[in-house]
């Protein structure tokens, strides 16, 4: 018996990384969790590896950055479930850039942003589409749920997926990102007070996660378990997959039914900014 059993659950941006670590422990939990991506998969990943999941879950296409997609989806889930309870909201990322002001041809590829052979009109469509996948796509993608939601019983439970650059510190080398980021964070209080009681809204702020891109293209070769790269972080590691995916059953599983509209910081202890250099590396070795 699971604390999420009978619950229904989109999670948004489950081909890997994070989303994955959080559709598996919603999974191990009860739920059943319909994920998706713009990469078209036949299942989450690692589903068939356990009893029970792959029946109780399904990986859809849908591209967050189009609004009519995301419309069609949440409506395919309701007519197919009769009703979502969970919506995280994690699709989203960016890559780190040496000057704002600046945007090298390789970042905007890595990223993903429309390409333009004019510099400047490549620097601002680098930061439109951080700011469209970090904050706008998660508003679209809450909004369409909270439609569904709130003609339901009960409370829902909507997870925005955020960042340590959302620190009021600030957050160079990350700039869009980090404002859509915090912006997100404000966001999920604005609609924690507006949606309730229908649905309570939550935020995980996450420092590094070890995710199968951070090991491949962020930890160095001779540092392939982090120990020098994680060295300012208190605990000295960094976060797994499935910490992630826990919190959210603590958010969602009626441990945590009175928490409302907050942000819980999800990064060892980290402080703000001591990953900015380390960070940024790996991308000036690349340009
Ligand atoms: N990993 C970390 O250390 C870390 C730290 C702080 C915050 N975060 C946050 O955690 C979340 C997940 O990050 P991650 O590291 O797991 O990233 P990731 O490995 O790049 O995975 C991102 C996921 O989102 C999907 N996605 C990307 N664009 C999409 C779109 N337009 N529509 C639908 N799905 C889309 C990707 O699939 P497709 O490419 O197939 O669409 C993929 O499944 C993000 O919000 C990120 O900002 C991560």
């Amino acid at each position: 018996m699971g604390s999420l059993d009978g619950k229904i659950a989109i999670v948004t941006g489950t081909s890997r990384g994070v989303g994955v670590g959080i559709a598996h422990e919603l999974l191990r939990a009860g739920a059943t969790v319909i994920g998706c991506s713009r990469t078209p998969l036949p299942a989450i990943p690692g589903v068939g590896e356990h009893p029970g999941w792959s029946e109780r879950s399904k990986q859809s296409v849908c591209d967050q950055g189009d609004h009519r997609a995301i419309d069609a989806f949440v409506q395919q889930v309701a007519d197919t479930y009769g009703r979502i309870d969970i919506l995280v909201n994690n699709a989203g990322g960016t890559v780190p850039a040496p000057h704002a002001e600046d945007i090298p041809e390789l970042v905007q590829k890595i990223q993903g942003a429309p390409r333009s052979d004019d510099d400047y009109e490549r620097t601002v469509m680098f930061h439109a589409f951080a700011i469209q996948m970090n904050l706008i796509s998660p508003l679209w993608f809450a909004v369409r749920v909270f439609r569904q939601m709130r003609h339901q019983d009960g409370t829902g439970c909507i997870i925005n997926i955020s960042s340590g650059a959302s620190h009021p510190a600030g957050s160079p080398t990350l700039v869009s990102y980090g404002a859509a980021k915090a912006g997100l964070n404000q966001m999920t209080r604005s609609l924690a007070e507006e949606w309730g009681p229908h649905a309570r809204v939550n935020a995980l702020a996450l420092g590094p996660h070890l995710t199968d891109n951070l090991r491949s293209f962020v930890l160095p070769a001779d540092d392939p378990d982090g120990a020098k790269y994680f060295a300012k972080i208190p605990l000295r590691r960094g976060g797994e997959l499935d910490e992630v995916g826990r919190l959210c059953v603590f958010l969602a599983g009626g441990g945590a039914d009175y928490v409302n509209g907050t942000t819980i910081e999800v990064d060892g202890g980290m402080m703000p900014g001591v990953l900015y250099d380390a960070g940024l590396k790996t991308i000036t070795d690349l340009l």
